[in-house]
């Protein structure tokens, strides 16, 4: 396979540098070896143990793992907590005068809000929320910009016990609809406006346009923050302001008691059917992944100002922004634009202004800013950092090296963290003070995760070769399973032919290299990751198709220098096919009605019509061969069971 070759070639190797790994929470790869051995002896004990000194518990835990029903594990069955207490109350009595969160607007203005201050506005928002009529259990939909108030909103949901489903403001009408439905959700926290990059974008407008479609009844109400102050319509009484509902509420909240099991919340990700999944995360479990990752991926230390740039519509916001940090009482910036406004160099100002020491970041970001101004972060003083991260996608060895090179002077490690929305936390990844670094390698899995790389029947494979990327052992952080389709779980996640359905499929590609470090290929299934965004072909082919003019359409990945994969589409008309100017005022239409049913990230980045898709005998669309013709690839493949082989020479190219 030629990218395990080219990347059997990658032969720089970095080593923490002596200063860094003597400050490290893990100094050396000894002691990585130990928390291993630890884990390797009784994995259970050894959670037990990592559980007992993280989380401060209401009710200690008497029986570590229910596994007497896989998939569906039990961790810390029968133990007691409160999130948002562990988030908060834990650090008002030592550090409440703290900064909890350094934010910064679209257009520059800075807040600071203090543990205590947070504390505060999260019990008074958890009344409001009681007061509203919403108790544990209940969904929430969470559908807000960047800014406090959106962690705000998830705390107080964890304070009381209900459920939240943050939805990502670059969705749809559509798409917040159909998560709406799926979750039976009561209420939705919205905003008038969401400010990006200047750029007004009407959330309360989509929310209304969401909430006129069927079956919407449940949601009872819709609480909106005024952040611009721009005209919205309003429905009474189901609508009401954020700032006037939580007027004069008490800042004083008796935090909900719930089991370590209580789901803290869904979060909707795309598989390979058209309709996404809503992963369902536990309590305990999940927050014990996020702080163990805080130390010994992060190396989080108090004196750090912490900065993960990934939005809370995301899984890498919920667990590094909303809950990670706040439970290790960090000081963290959150940033409400977007990298590239109002010029170029806007990370590394943000760096420099409030003194960024770990710096998180997507390989899409990375690449996009090489090529806006490689050299623009020597403008800037960024002696303040020591970490990097990367997560989202595999990082190409030259985004690495100049990330490494450019913004961290050659001085910091960068932690290239693989993990997914199921898996809550960091799987794979280096401790930055333990752990010789390869460019585009997450190298080891963390202390107790048993990942591994296996064949179809789940026989590991040896090093140098590819295969499934599993991890073999129930893990605290994992996914429960599917809001309301628990056979979806089992089937996309537990097949039966990997170790009789106990190996958590994670549907990537990798292989370990000769040292055993992991290297992620990419993903197995109809899945995309355009700009380290999941998306699945099946929603967008599903979108193209419900277009008046369109008959069918396949959609693949080819690609992309700084987005990783782009989306392309082969769509069938259902009049004839369409020539020059007809053709691209097509493509403009359906690039249009593709971001309005799903979102502007979903869009297709080239649109190749035909008078039909290359398909088998027996119908099937062969999705290889598209994916060679987006590529530009000739065909070499055998096209022997292709019924109407004429047709490749049609899709070979853009559409003239
Ligand atoms: C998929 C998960 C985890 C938060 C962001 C994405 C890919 C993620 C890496 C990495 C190579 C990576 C995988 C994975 N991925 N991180 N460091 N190296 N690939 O979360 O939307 O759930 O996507 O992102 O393909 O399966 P997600």
């Amino acid at each position: 396979m030629s990218i395990i070759e080219s990347v059997l070639n990658e032969t720089r190797v970095f080593l923490p540098s002596k200063e860094f790994a003597k400050k490290a929470n893990i100094r050396n790869i000894e002691r990585y070896h130990e928390l291993c051995a630890e884990a390797e002896q009784d994995f259970q004990s050894f959670w037990a143990r990592q559980a007992n000194e993280q989380i401060l518990w209401h009710k200690p835990f008497t029986q570590i793992l229910d596994d007497r029903t896989p998939p569906f594990y039990k961790w810390f069955v029968d133990g007691e907590l409160n999130i948002s207490y562990n988030c908060l109350d834990r650090h008002l009595p030592t550090q409440g005068d703290k900064i909890a969160i350094i934010f910064e607007s679209d257009d520059g203005e800075v807040l600071h809000c203090s543990y205590r201050e947070l504390h505060q506005r999260v019990c008074q928002f958890a009344n409001t929320l009681k007061l509203q009529n919403i108790k544990k259990g209940d969904r929430v939909i969470i559908y807000m910009p960047m800014r406090i108030e959106a962690v705000i909103a998830m705390q107080a949901c964890a304070r009381i016990g209900a459920i939240h489903s943050v939805v990502f403001g670059g969705f749809s009408a559509k798409s917040l609809h159909e998560r709406i439905v799926d979750a039976k959700a009561v209420a939705i926290i919205t905003a008038d406006e969401q400010v990006r990059g200047g750029k007004h974008n009407a959330l309360k407008a989509t929310v209304d346009e969401a909430m006129s479609m069927a079956d919407t009844e449940s949601v009872k109400r819709v609480v909106v923050y005024k952040r611009t102050g721009a005209q919205v319509a309003f429905e009474a009484p189901r609508d009401v302001w954020w700032h006037e509902i939580t007027h004069d509420v008490s800042t004083q909240c008796e935090p909900e008691w719930v089991n370590a099991e209580h789901p803290l919340f869904t979060l909707y990700t795309s598989g390979s059917t058209g309709k996404p999944k809503g992963v369902q995360h536990s309590s305990a479990g999940y927050l014990l992944g996020t702080k163990v990752s805080m130390q010994w991926i992060f190396d989080y230390q108090p004196s750090d100002i912490f900065w993960c740039t990934a939005d809370v519509g995301w899984i890498t916001g919920h667990s590094y922004v909303c809950y990670g940090p706040l439970a290790m009482g960090a000081t963290q910036v959150i940033f409400e634009g977007i990298p590239t406004y109002p010029h170029a160099g806007r990370f590394w100002e943000i760096i420099q202004k409030h003194s960024v020491t770990t710096f998180y970041t997507a390989p899409t970001a990375i690449r996009s800013l090489i090529k806006l101004g490689g050299d623009l972060p020597a403008q800037y003083d960024l002696s303040s950092l020591r970490l990097l991260g990367s997560v989202g996608e595999p990082i190409n060895p030259e985004a690495w090296m100049w990330f490494y090179e450019k913004v961290g002077q050659s001085r910091c490690p960068i932690v290239d963290t693989w993990w997914q929305t199921e898996t809550g936390c960091h799987m794979i990844a280096p401790m930055p003070g333990a752990v010789a670094l390869k460019p585009g390698s997450c190298t080891f899995p963390l202390p107790g995760i048993f990942a591994s790389i296996v064949d179809e029947a789940g026989h590991d494979v040896e090093n140098g070769k590819g295969g499934f990327l599993v991890i073999k052992n129930p893990f605290p952080s994992q996914i429960r399973t599917l809001w309301g389709d628990t056979e979806r779980f089992k089937k996309a996640y537990f097949p039966e032919e990997m170790g009789h359905g106990k190996y958590y499929l994670a549907g990537d590609s990798a292989y370990r290299d000769h040292d055993g470090y992991f290297w992620i290929m990419g993903r197995i299934d109809d899945v995309l990751n355009v700009s380290g965004h999941r998306l699945g072909t099946m929603e967008i082919e599903s979108a193209l198709v419900a277009h008046p003019l369109v008959a069918e359409a396949a959609v693949v990945g080819k690609p992309h220098e700084i987005k990783g994969e782009a989306v392309v589409a082969f769509v069938v008309l259902k009049s004839q096919y369409p020539h020059d100017k007809a053709a691209a005022e097509i493509t403009d239409v359906l690039r249009e009605w593709v971001a309005k049913e799903i979102g502007p990230i979903a869009k297709p980045e080239e649109i190749r019509f035909g008078e039909n898709l290359p398909k088998t005998r027996s119908g099937k669309i062969m999705r290889r061969l598209l994916r060679a013709l987006a590529k530009g690839e000739e065909i070499t493949q055998d096209i022997s069971t292709l019924e109407n082989p004429a047709i490749l020479e049609q899709l070979k190219r853009p559409t003239q």
